[in-house]
């Protein structure tokens, strides 16, 4: 490749961060994407980043899971420009839609944000999305929200992130009170205050001297506030974990911003430092060793597919998120799995509201392929080579539900479509060990995926389904170095059943009976996440 060339890449390689934000709903998920955005210019006005709210009320009629879809989609990836970085935000989908989808967004990001409520802490769907993102090491990002709301002391909040998720933090700056008595905040880095006042404004003041003990401050914060913030400082000092970057890029340690997202305070500082040290895009694993994302030609992998994005199409995207080099429109790949050389035509790129036909993006972005049902979870694309990514995880359903067809001759469909729907990772499938009642259950990760299931068979394949929710709620892929007999177990605590790929799954109705099961077989590793082979 030409010197030049080759420099160009990297540099435009370099400069994208690709991130996802984990959090509860609720915490302020759309209301920060949406000022991020506004900084980058990428929408003019607040209030256009809708989404969740729809989901909220989210309905069995399908007209409004259309229409969610719809709005949800078009901002599965948002990118933007900002300071000479191109920042691609993965949606993770939560409140109803929370589903595998979510899970598996994480694959394709090289850093999260996790968002917190300053009164709430760390919360039930956050811990989930958090151990994902362990699993992958990635860095991650905390920003402490609603801070002009009451909430809970900034040290106790840091301490729930080391007792709840085990990550020690790093304050980057410190608030000075909260919710009426919010002051505004103590940028550590740049030893400056970053002072809260109406109507978006604010007002920066730089530490002189390094003295937060000095008349200025006194004068700037009154005297009590002045004292608790210079204690609260000495405190992080001396017992608080040091600026570490290392640490950060292998998740040991998360850097944490204070603000308020719906008055726009704390945004952009964060957004400032969050550019400078997220990491670029990194090499990653594959069949072949570590792939490098300015070495190695265009490479890629999918990590979700989305059927009937548009309603009046009946069409279906594939989400690639870009490992190494250069994509450009009309690239012929080799479609690793199927063998198969496929060319690339109508790649799409997601802005706030549209998505529009890209002629080119790079290692680090997310293109939308159209697909005529030739992609799954984890397909490989590449341009030179024979090597395909490492397996995507599967993640253990919490929603169980026995499926039937009612038209027993339709039986053939009702397979195809439960083995298709399987193979792209909308639902997971068991059967039960007993095989001439053929019980088909499916399992879920968020209770709408039922109804689309439903709708999809019934659109897609003809294929009229009822379902017997079951009460189980926890399911664990049974591993063991000797094999399992899964008729010796006899357990009346759980139902076992074999997923898609043969592999021994237990479902449980309560903690109490997987407890209990533990105990049993201290030899068994119960497994939330399958990613061995
Ligand atoms: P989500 O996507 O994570 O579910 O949260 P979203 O942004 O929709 O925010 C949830 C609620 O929290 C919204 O209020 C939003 O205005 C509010 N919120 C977000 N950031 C802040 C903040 O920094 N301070 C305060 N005080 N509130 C914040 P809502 O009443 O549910 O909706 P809306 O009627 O205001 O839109």
């Amino acid at each position: 490749m030409d010197n030049q060339i080759a420099e160009d890449l990297r540099t435009k390689i370099n400069n994208r961060r690709t991130f996802a934000i984990i959090s509860h709903p609720d915490a302020g998920k759309t209301t920060l994407t949406e000022k991020l955005l506004l900084f980058g210019g990428a929408i003019r006005l607040a209030g256009t980043v809708k989404g969740r709210k729809a989901s909220k009320h989210a309905t069995s009629d399908w007209m409004e899971i259309e229409k969610q879809r719809g709005i949800s989609v078009t901002s599965s990836v948002m990118q933007f420009s900002y300071g000479g970085h191109e920042i691609n935000i993965l949606d993770t989908p939560g409140h109803q839609d929370f589903s595998e989808d979510t899970y598996r967004t994480l694959t394709a990001a090289d850093c999260a944000v996790m968002l917190l409520d300053s009164a709430k802490g760390v919360e039930a769907q956050t811990i989930k999305l958090f151990q994902v993102c362990r699993m992958q090491n990635i860095p991650i990002f905390t920003f402490i929200n609603k801070m002009d709301r009451e909430g809970k002391e900034p040290l106790a909040l840091l301490e729930e992130l080391e007792n709840v998720l085990g990550i020690r933090s790093c304050p980057m700056n410190w608030p000075i009170g909260m919710g009426s008595d919010f002051l505004g905040i103590y940028d550590r880095i740049n030893e400056r205050f970053d002072l809260f006042r109406e109507q978006e404004q604010r007002e920066l003041f730089e530490l002189k001297d390094n003295d937060l003990g000095s008349q200025e401050v006194k004068e700037l914060l009154g005297e009590s506030r002045s004292q608790q913030l210079q204690d609260d400082i000495e405190l992080l000092d001396i017992a608080g974990d040091p600026f570490d970057i290392d640490k950060i890029n292998e998740g040991k340690l998360t850097p944490v911003f204070f603000g308020s997202a719906l008055t726009n305070f704390g945004v952009q500082t964060f957004l400032d430092e969050f550019v400078k040290l997220s990491p670029p895009p990194s090499a990653r694993k594959s069949t072949i060793g570590m792939i490098d994302p300015v070495e190695n030609k265009f490479s890629g992998f999918i990590f979700k597919i989305q059927a009937n994005m548009n309603p009046a199409h009946r069409d279906r995207i594939a989400f690639l998120r870009i490992c190494s080099g250069r994509f450009e429109r009309n690239l012929s790949v080799n479609h690793v799995r199927l063998g198969k050389q496929i060319k690339l035509s109508q790649p799409q790129q997601f802005l706030a509201q549209d998505r529009h036909i890209i002629d080119e993006a790079f290692a680090g972005d997310i293109i939308g392929l159209f697909d005529p049902g030739i992609f799954q979870i984890g397909d490989t694309l590449t341009v030179e080579g024979n090597f395909q990514f490492d397996k995507l995880p599967q993640f253990t359903p919490e929603h169980f539900a026995k499926v039937y067809t009612k038209d027993a001759l339709k039986h053939k469909q009702f397979q195809k479509g439960l083995y298709q729907l399987a193979e792209e990772g909308a639902v997971q499938i068991y059967k039960t060990f007993i095989n001439h009642t053929e019980d088909m259950i499916l399992g879920v990760v968020g209770e709408l995926q039922f109804e689309v299931f439903q709708h999809r068979l019934k659109s897609e394949y003809g294929v009229d389904v009822y379902f017997q929710r079951l009460n189980h709620q926890f399911a664990r892929w049974l591993k063991s170095e000797t094999k399992i007999d899964p008729f010796s177990l006899g357990s009346s605590n759980c139902l076992l059943v074999k997923d898609h790929y043969d592999n021994l799954v237990a479902l449980f109705e309560s903690e109490f009976s997987l407890r209990w099961m533990m105990e049993k077989y201290p030899n068994f590793r119960f497994q939330t996440i399958n990613n061995e082979d």
